[in-house]
Order: structure tokens, then C-alpha cells, then sequence
């Protein structure tokens, strides 16, 4: 039983626990934000007070909110929480008169502050973009710093609303793209379906990309079993998705990574489901680590393997993988338990390769399950009529 608690000192304005779900990695009001703090599942419920976006930022490189979308819109939460309590308060930024181009240039600051926390999910940087175009158009228009604040604090929670719609969406698509290829191919009508690292509820503002996928197989009673790897070194897998499906009460079985290959060896798994960080214009995918282990052994025993993300996934400004910059994170995550804040479980000095994502070419890619529909054989969407891939190339 995981133990609810939250580190708010005022608790004003928090979110009500009984307002919050189990899986609720954001919990945002108007000028307060919560996240979950996912180290501590499934044993503890603990959410982090986060006023600024040095909170957020701290949150974000120590896992505390992991995720490629989970992290932008914490991101985003976080600027629009010290944006609008410093402007409230006359504190902080505001503790003295601004002009509207004094704003313009803290926020740019504070989110190419947040875009130096973690480097390889595109969420965050198309998110640094887009609000960086949202208020220097609202400063063209002439306002004051104050209302360029409110256009930034409407834009952040457009986007936390957005995301839930878009994982819904996925998911829709996903699935009757997934029983589609599988009654052709397999003529049975209930799917063990695989997925590797986290790309829930916990990882987005709600529902999940991949795992939203899975939920709507299991709405649509198309679902036999949903399979969780442990991912390996941080457990995003057996910590976080075995806790989203348990708690959902979706039939599910966790494996070692290791065992992955042996499985579909079995006939045990009918398609394997993941998530991406960041999918390059010639469709090869960034994901987390063992991510192309399980495309190879999938592609070995002839099992379609699907990537599913929102559309803005989609980087057209990386031509491939090979450009995309992989994120390799602290040796203690491997040489200790519990993420790197156990016990020792390896020789100090000994050395350490510990990437967090791999990449997984476009060639061992079935389909990209979007909300804007399915891309199949995502090979070169940078010859990119995009509504073409949307018909299914
Ligand atoms: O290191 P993490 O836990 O942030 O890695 C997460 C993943 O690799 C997910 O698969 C990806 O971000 C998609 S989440 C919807």
C-alpha cells in the first residue's frame, strides 16, 4: 500500500489528495504545482512543492518527474507558478517595476535554463520554442510585461490540457491499427502486447502514449496481457509501469529485460508497444535504453513493433538517430541499487557506460501511432508530405 504525503509547507492552493489520482505525476492550480515524485513508487505517494524553475529543473535531472512530455510541462508549470505568484506578490522577478522587454527576456532565460536539465526528448525543446514565438508575438502586439506573464501562464496550461487529449487519441489510433495488423496476421482476437521503460499516466499529464495504447487494447477488450520489462538500470518498468497496471487492474506480467528475446522465442508476445523521446525526420526513434534490443529480437521473430508519440514527436529538424544526442547519466545508477541511491552493487573503479536512451532505426519500425493518425513504414518523413504518411505511405 503506497503512503500519501505531500511536503507542502502552506498547503494552500495544493491540489486536495483526494482530488489526485494514485497516478498523477502533475498536480497543478492556478500559482501552485505538486509533482509526484517518482523515485519513491510504488512504496510511497510523496509529491514536491515546486515554486520555480530552479525547483522544476532540480526535479527534472534527479528524476524526480521523468517522461518525454511529463517533463515539458512540468517545465512549463514551473515558469508559469514563479511567473504569476512573483507578478501577484510583487516578489521575486516582480519586486521591482518591469518593462515588457525585461519580461520577455527573463522567461527566455528561465526556459533556456529548463531546456539545460535533460537533453534528448524533443518535448521540452519544442515547448522552449513554441512559448518563445507565444510571447514575442504578445509583445508585438504592444502589452505590458504583466499581460505577456498571462499569455505565457494560458499557453503552459493549454498545454497540460492538450496532452491528455492527444495520449486519448494515440491510443484510439494505436489500438485499431494494432488489432487491424494482428486479426490479418494472426487471426486471434486478444493481444499480449509488450512495452519497455515508462510512457504512462506518470510520464505524461495523463493516460500515457504507449501505455495509453494498452489501456484503450484493454478497453476494447482486445487485450490479453499487457507485458512490463523491468528497464534496466532505473526500473522505470517494474517501479512504475507494474504500478500503473496494477493499479488499473489490467492483466500484466513483468519480465527481465533479459528474458525479452526468450519470450518471443515462446510465441508469448503478439506486438511490442514503446514509447519515443524523439523520432528523427528519417523515422529512426530515440527511446530508452534496450529499446533497440527489443525492435532487433522483434524484427528476428517477425513481431510488428510500434513507436507511439504525439505527432511533435516528430523532429524534422534531426535528418537521423545518428544526430541525435543521447543523454548518458551517472555511473552510481549501475555500480548502486535503487536508481544509484542504495547500496553498492559494484567494484568502485570500476568503468561505466550508462546511456539512457538508445536509438532504434526506422528499418525495424512498423508503424508510428500518432494523434494525428498511423505512419506506417516511417521511412524518410523528411520527404515530408506529411499527410501522405498519414494515409499509410
Ligand atoms: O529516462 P526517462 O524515464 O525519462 O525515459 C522515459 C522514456 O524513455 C519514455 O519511453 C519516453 O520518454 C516516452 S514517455 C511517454
Amino acid at each position: 500500500e503506497a503512503v500519501y504525503r505531500c511536503n507542502s509547507k502552506s498547503g494552500t492552493g495544493v491540489v486536495p489528495p483526494e482530488k489526485r489520482s494514485m497516478l498523477q505525476s502533475i498536480c497543478y492550480l492556478p500559482g501552485s504545482l505538486q509533482l509526484l515524485d517518482q523515485r519513491k513508487l510504488p512504496r510511497e505517494c510523496v509529491y514536491l512543492d515546486i515554486k520555480s524553475a530552479e525547483d522544476a529543473w532540480h526535479a527534472i535531472v534527479d528524476m524526480a518527474v521523468r517522461g518525454a512530455p511529463a517533463i515539458a510541462i512540468a517545465a512549463a508549470l514551473s515558469l508559469a507558478v514563479e511567473l504569476a505568484n512573483s507578478r501577484n506578490n510583487g516578489s521575486g522577478f516582480f519586486s521591482q517595476s518591469r518593462t515588457a522587454k525585461e519580461v520577455v527576456s527573463f522567461i527566455e532565460s528561465q526556459l533556456d535554463y529548463l531546456g539545460t536539465s535533460r537533453p534528448t526528448a524533443v518535448n521540452l525543446f519544442e515547448a522552449i520554442k513554441f512559448f518563445k514565438r507565444e510571447i514575442a508575438a504578445a509583445a508585438d502586439r504592444g502589452i505590458t510585461g504583466e499581460d505577456i506573464v498571462q499569455v505565457y501562464v494560458d499557453a503552459a496550461e493549454r498545454m497540460l490540457e492538450e496532452d491528455v487529449k492527444s495520449n486519448m487519441a494515440i491510443g484510439d489510433h494505436g489500438a485499431q491499427a494494432i488489432c487491424e495488423d494482428l486479426k490479418v496476421k494472426k487471426g486471434v482476437d486478444k493481444f499480449r502486447i509488450l512495452t519497455h521503460c515508462n510512457t504512462g499516466s506518470l510520464a505524461t499529464a495523463g493516460y500515457g502514449t504507449a501505455l495509453g495504447v494498452i489501456r484503450s487494447l484493454h478497453r476494447m477488450g482486445k487485450l490479453e496481457a499487457a507485458i512490463c520489462t523491468e528497464t534496466r538500470p532505473y526500473n522505470q518498468g517494474s517501479r512504475l509501469t507494474a504500478f500503473e497496471l496494477v493499479h488499473d487492474g489490467i492483466p500484466a506480467l513483468l519480465v527481465a529485460d533479459s528474458a525479452v528475446a526468450s519470450l518471443k522465442a515462446c510465441g508469448r508476445v503478439d506486438a511490442v508497444v514503446v514509447g519515443a523521446d524523439r523520432v528523427a525526420a528519417n523515422g529512426d526513434t530515440a527511446n530508452k535504453i534496450g529499446t533497440y534490443a527489443i525492435a532487433l529480437s522483434a524484427f528476428h521473430h517477425g513481431i510488428p513493433f510500434y513507436v507511439a508519440a504525439p505527432f511533435t514527436t516528430v523532429d524534422l529538424l534531426t535528418h537521423s538517430g545518428t544526430d541525435i544526442h543521447i543523454e548518458e547519466r551517472s555511473p552510481k545508477e549501475l555500480t548502486h541499487s535503487h536508481g544509484g541511491h542504495g547500496t553498492q552493487v559494484a567494484p568502485s573503479g570500476i568503468d561505466v557506460w550508462n546511456p539512457a536512451f538508445d536509438v532504434t532505426p526506422a528499418q525495424f519500425i512498423a508503424a508510428i501511432l500518432t494523434d494525428k493518425g498511423v505512419i506506417r513504414k516511417p521511412r524518410g518523413l523528411h520527404v515530408f508530405d506529411i499527410s501522405y504518411w498519414l494515409r499509410g505511405g
